[in-house]
């Protein structure tokens, strides 16, 4: 049974600083709520109850984000708001939190490996909260079905353009069972092109075995001065455990970057009916000027002083 999930996010998040500085990554808002309340969210419909948050400097706002607020609840039920914290009020009934704080951001397997002492000897569920991923199945449910019914360690995985594998753990595959589901043969952290043995790009969700802290345990540090997980996760291959890889039914926005953010706000704001029909109108108003600043159309519909910016 796996019931525990670990969310690393005692990263700094220098692609987004300023913002950072003291506002963790992980509270930036897609559309009301923060990012690693979607994580959460995604958890608890895995059924996952438990949830170990890797933490930092500047975090504690996570904790009080998953902790009850009398005084503003209060306010609310005045003013017959109750409902705005509906959502994050169901997860503070439903799940169970324990943070740690990270003594140095040394890298993601550093992360992992801290909380070693928490997890005990089952297998864990890993989320990075910088990957949001929006699908009908949860997909943490999808890889964790995996894990209990092949005794395994599960990746997820993407397709992403060749020139672009360096950015992330890519895989190479032994055996390809279905479409979406592969054995891994080998992982490589940050390959160049030439060197990436597919284009099969390892995303921010893993099931991996309790023998992850021993093979983190004898990690050094390795690209970028970190403890890469990736290697670790490649130990565990090279000391005999199976490693499979599912390629990810859903979309994925990596909010890790402002534009990331910014187009991951936009898609869910289409997708979502509260808002979808103003930010159509606002694209569609958008488009046009653009096509009239490159001189490709004349201003007809609304007059920019009509449109609410
Ligand atoms: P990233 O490399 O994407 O996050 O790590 P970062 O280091 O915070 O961001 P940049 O690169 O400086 O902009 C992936 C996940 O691992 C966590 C991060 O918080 C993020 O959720 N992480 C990373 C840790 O928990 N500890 C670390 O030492 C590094």
């Amino acid at each position: 049974m796996i019931t525990k999930a670990i969310i690393p996010a005692g990263g700094l998040g220098t692609r987004f600083l300023p913002a950072t500085k003291t506002t963790p990554k992980e509270m930036l808002p897609l559309l009301e709520k923060p990012a690693i309340q979607y994580i959460v969210e995604e958890g608890l419909k895995s059924n996952l109850k438990t949830f170990v948050v890797v933490t930092g400097k500047n975090k504690s706002v996570i904790e009080d984000h998953f902790d009850p607020y009398p005084e503003l609840e209060h306010y609310l039920a005045s003013r017959k708001k109750n409902d705005l914290l509906d959502g994050v009020n169901k997860i503070i009934n439903s799940a169970n939190f324990i943070y740690l704080r990270q003594k140095e951001p040394l890298g993601l397997g550093h992360a992992i490996w801290s909380v070693k002492h928490v997890v005990g000897k089952e297998h864990i569920a890993v989320f990075l909260p910088d990957d949001i991923i929006v699908s009908a199945t949860p997909c943490m449910a999808q890889l964790m079905q995996i894990a209990i019914q092949e005794k395994c360690n599960v990746v997820a995985v993407q397709e992403v353009p060749i020139e672009t594998v360096q950015s992330y753990g890519v895989i190479g595959v032994r055996k390809q069972f279905s479409p979406n589901l592969f054995q891994v043969k080998e992982l490589v952290e940050k390959p160049r092109p030439v060197d990436a043995p597919s284009n099969l790009a390892i995303v921010g969700r893993y099931v991996l075995s309790p023998n992850i802290f021993q093979s983190l345990d004898e990690m050094k540090l390795g690209i970028g001065g970190e403890i890469q997980l990736t290697d670790a996760i490649q130990n565990l291959l090279l000391s005999g455990e199976k490693v499979f890889a599912y390629k990810i039914q859903g979309t994925r926005y990596d909010i890790g970057t402002p534009m990331g953010l910014l187009k991951a706000n936009l898609d869910l704001a289409l997708r979502n009916s509260k808002y979808s029909e103003e930010m159509l109108e606002y694209l569609t108003y958008l488009d046009r000027e653009m096509l009239v600043m490159q001189g490709k159309a004349t201003t007809m519909g609304k007059p920019r002083s009509m449109i609410q910016l």
